[in-house]
């Protein structure tokens, strides 16, 4: 199993924000996790590699295993981020670097590959995601749909297991929000193992073959993508409603 969290709770200060929560993963699977704003999708899916430390549960993510209640300790956080990559709604590209020196950056400071190793990886991915003609180009001469993907190139770098992705279409248009999609179904073929927040429930039935459906910090409903058809809670049928 990729990923298992178990009873994981996780509080800002002394406001809970996540309720025992818990679910896993196989090699492979896409989760999507769907549910109103302020329900702790965001905050489960950081917990997923230790930017929220939850203070108590059981997580397990690409064999990097922690018990929560105990300290955690910063080395095994570092590999786990080896191992875990993510996307998020704004793309955190360094806007001083070029595309091509944000790819190789990571990659090189901290797998230790040699420069070229980093390039050529770095090309490869460009390729595939279709930029290989911006890689001299600054972050903020790119358009969002294209700064969307060298954030994917970029987590991709570092071979990731795991692959979360937090909004990624949020800010896009239809056409460019298709490219995403297709990416993280080519994806889907590599074995990697992805977790989606999205409030595109269309983007959501694309993907999906796992399905998390959150409110109020607490999973309400889990299923495969059958539950988009036939909703076992009231909640999510209401949620899948408008
Ligand atoms: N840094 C923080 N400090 C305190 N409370 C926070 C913090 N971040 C989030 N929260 C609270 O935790 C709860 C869950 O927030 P979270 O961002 O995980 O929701 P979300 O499901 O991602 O919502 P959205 O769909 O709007 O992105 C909310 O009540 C939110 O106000
Ligand atoms: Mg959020």
């Amino acid at each position: 199993m990729t990923i298992r969290v178990k009873n994981l709770n996780f509080f800002y200060g002394s406001s809970q924000a996540l309720f025992d929560i818990n679910l896993s993963a196989e090699d492979g699977d896409t989760i999507v996790l769907l549910g109103p704003s302020g329900a702790g999708k965001s905050t489960l899916i950081r917990t997923l590699n230790l930017l929220e430390v939850p203070q108590s549960g059981e997580l397990s993510v690409a064999n990097n295993q922690f018990n929560l209640s105990a300290k955690v300790d910063p080395k095994q956080i570092r590999q786990l981020r080896q191992d875990v990559g993510m996307v998020f709604q704004q793309y955190n590209l360094w806007p001083h670097m070029t595309i091509i020196q944000n790819l190789i950056e990571a990659p090189m400071k901290v797998l230790g590959i040699t420069e070229q190793e980093a390039r050529e990886r770095a090309k490869g991915l460009l390729a595939r995601l279709r930029l290989e003609n911006y890689e001299d180009r600054f972050p903020l001469q790119l358009s969002g749909g294209q700064q969307q993907r060298v954030a994917i190139a970029r987590a991709l770098m570092m071979k990731p297991k795991v692959l979360l992705f937090d909004e990624p279409t949020a800010a896009l248009d239809p056409e460019i929000t298709a490219q995403i999609v297709s990416i993280i179904q080519e994806l889907q073929q590599t074995g990697i193992t992805q977790v989606i927040v999205t409030h595109e429930v269309s983007v959501a039935k694309k993907v999906a073959n796992k399905v998390v459906y959150m409110e109020q910090g607490k999973i309400i409903e889990m299923g495969d993508a059958r539950c988009f058809e036939t909703p076992q809670t009231e909640q999510f049928k209401h949620y899948l409603s408008h």
